[in-house]
């Protein structure tokens, strides 16, 4: 996730494309940059930080006028966050400048060919390698702008939004869009250009959202020419009246980011898999894993470290890792962990998990590892964080920013990369069938869908939100693969309403807990299709033999469950192993609801930070 904004018209661009960066720092924030046209030149100006760093460098370093021009906030794919990759990128001859959001897939063998015509890079970014291939493309074949941008983006893999023009015809901008989103502000006699119309929403009420694989040429006091990018068809523009309000369009429309980031599910798992997950060639590829299969094979046991919603997800990998890649594994609280004298030898691998990688316990629990001799990998979400940075190898979730303190789209992309790495350990190591793995990558591919699917109960489960708001306890019961599910339901639950509640293994009730059933306590049971569907179903009967109260998420067509509930909650059937990946979305939007309708700060719960960077 990155935002990218861009303005051609009649007013000064600076303040246009800086407040509208501004407004899309929930898309990123590791770095920013703008590139005007003065009159007679381009004036660029990028910088690692946040956009008010930018605005700072500005004001001492380049002019800042022009009507005509794009910025950047970035949040790093390629490439650490840092200066030089920061966008804008020029093309090699300095005529071309662009901004990008997504990833180019290809770039590497795309950037082996064009230095091999001589091409120079001075970033580790996909963004420069397109630019550079567009250049390229516009001096062989020697086409327009427009044409270049086409012919250049058919060779490439990927997802995009991009901006740029061109110094030498500085009166058009060219756009383009592949599974990033991207806006034209339509008004007098101007354009803006945007990751979503919040940067133009005082200016203009239109707005054309370019579809998939379309572009558009843009050009100062002419109308929008929008093509479609395959087939070189024109399309019709479909002219959208805009009528939210600036605070709803930087939520995207949602009331809360928690919202918003619930519903990137299906999106961002897609983009956590993408270009990783080749289901039909049954190929798993993860870039920082190829190189140290054999360490993860060879180890004595693996140990996962990590805090809060991160943990939970470690919990999930140690079922998968077991099961499949019969490998021991062990869930450490990281801060229990450091502070324990662990034994850790050299045959052991050690995983931290962390979104925001820079939790301090988790970070202080990767260093005593490396120092007993222990390989350590991450997972992480903020790319160049401390972590991703102290780990010897890692893999990022693409989960884009998560703004919400409640953790929801990193724990199922942070499950999602540890089902890849155990399927493809287990591939490795022959403890898997092939029928079994070849299932698996097509199942998990499907995931998305599912999440989509397990999202239309949002107004069902906001009617159950409403029964159980003024409950004062809550039990979550799961076992096997959703017992950490459980958890993570209690953990929502309590970090955004306040509400105490509490995640146990559904069989473990009888040892303790369920001595606090009665008909004031809901008792959340993951009833789903799995090997311990009996069991479940005899834990509920237990529930209800002391009138306790059942909020169940089934499996959608299930009929015992059902009859027993209290409340349901379906969600699509899919293999046990991935099934943690669509139960948790119902207990994501039921803490949420009960939360809105008790009204409490659900993106900044009390007590809580994003980022715990101390101990
Ligand atoms: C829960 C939550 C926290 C974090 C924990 C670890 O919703 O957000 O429990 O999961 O603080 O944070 P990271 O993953 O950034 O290390």
């Amino acid at each position: 996730m990155c935002g990218i904004v861009g303005y051609i018209g009649k007013r000064e661009a600076y303040p246009i494309i800086i407040n509208g960066l501004k407004r899309l720092e929930y898309r990123g924030y590791d770095s920013a940059g703008i590139a005007l046209y003065d009159g007679s030149q381009i004036q660029l100006c990028k910088t690692k930080g946040k956009v008010v760093d930018l605005e700072q460098r500005v004001e001492k370093e380049i002019s800042i006028k022009g009507s005509v021009g794009i910025g950047h906030t970035r949040w790093a794919t390629h490439g650490v966050p840092n200066d030089v990759n920061s966008h804008p990128h020029y093309s090699n001859s300095g005529d071309l400048v662009i901004i990008h959001n997504g990833i180019i897939e290809n770039y590497a063998s795309i950037k082996k060919e064009l230095m091999n015509r001589g091409y120079t890079f001075t970033s580790d970014t996909d963004t420069e390698v397109l630019v550079n291939l567009i250049e390229e493309v516009k001096k062989t074949e020697g086409v327009k702008l427009g044409k270049a941008v086409q012919i250049a983006l058919n060779q490439v893999v990927g997802a995009y939004a991009i901006a740029l023009f061109d110094r030498n015809k500085p009166d058009e901008i060219v756009v383009a869009k592949l599974g990033s989103p991207l806006a034209i502000g339509i008004g007098d006699d101007e354009f803006f250009v945007a990751s979503d119309a919040s940067p133009f929403i005082e200016f203009t009420n239109n707005a054309i959202y370019l579809e998939d694989e379309e572009m558009a040429i843009i050009r100062r006091g002419r109308e929008v020419k929008i093509r479609k990018i395959k087939n070189d068809s024109l399309v019709n523009p479909y002219i959208h009246e805009l009528k939210l309000n600036l605070e709803q369009i930087e939520k995207g429309g949602y009331d809360h980011f928690m919202l918003k980031e619930i519903y990137e599910q299906p999106s961002v798992i897609r983009d956590t898999y993408r270009g990783r997950l080749l289901a039909n060639e049954g190929i798993i590829k993860l870039g920082g894993l190829e190189e140290y299969i054999p360490k993860f094979i060879n180890a004595d046991r693996i140990i996962i470290v990590a805090c809060g919603t991160s943990w939970h997800a470690g919990l999930v990998a140690e079922y998968i890792f077991e099961d499949w890649a019969r490998i021991p594994v062990e869930v450490e609280y990281a801060s229990e962990f450091r502070y324990r004298n662990p034994i850790i030898t050299e045959k052991d691998v050690v995983i931290a998990i962390s979104q925001s990688g820079e939790t301090a316990d988790t970070l202080a629990a990767i260093k005593l590892a490396k120092e007993k001799g222990a390989f350590v990998y991450g997972i992480c979400n903020v790319v160049g964080s401390t972590i991703s940075r102290e780990t010897h190898s890692g893999t990022y979730t693409h989960a884009g920013p998560e703004i919400g303190v409640a953790s929801t789209k990193a724990f199922t992309t942070q499950i999602t990369v540890l089902t890849m790495i155990a399927l493809k350990l287990a591939q490795i190591k022959g403890t898997i069938s092939k029928s079994n793995y070849m299932m698996h990558l097509r199942e998990l591919e499907q995931i998305p869908n599912h999440v989509e699917e397990a999202l239309k109960s949002n107004d069902k489960i906001k009617e159950i939100a409403e029964v159980f708001k003024d409950a004062s306890n809550f039990l979550y019961l799961g076992r096997g693969y959703n017992f950490p599910v459980a958890l993570e339901g209690a953990l929502k639950l309590k970090e955004i309403s306040y509400i105490h509640a509490e995640g146990y293994p559904a069989a473990e009730m009888k040892h303790g807990p369920i001595a606090l059933i009665d008909e004031n306590m809901p008792v959340v049971v993951i009833a789903i299709n799995s090997n311990h569907y009996d069991k479940v179903v005899s834990n509920i009967q237990e529930i209800k033999s002391r009138k306790g109260v059942i909020i169940a998420v089934v499996t959608k067509g299930d009929t015992v469950v059902r009859e027993m509930a209290d409340y349901i909650m379906e969600v699509p059937n899919t293999p046990e192993t991935l099934t943690p990946l669509v139960t948790t979305i119902p207990l994501q939007l039921l803490s949420y609801h009960i939360a809105v309708m008790l009204n409490r700060n659900v993106d900044q719960p009390r007590n809580l930070a994003k980022s715990v960077t101390v101990e």
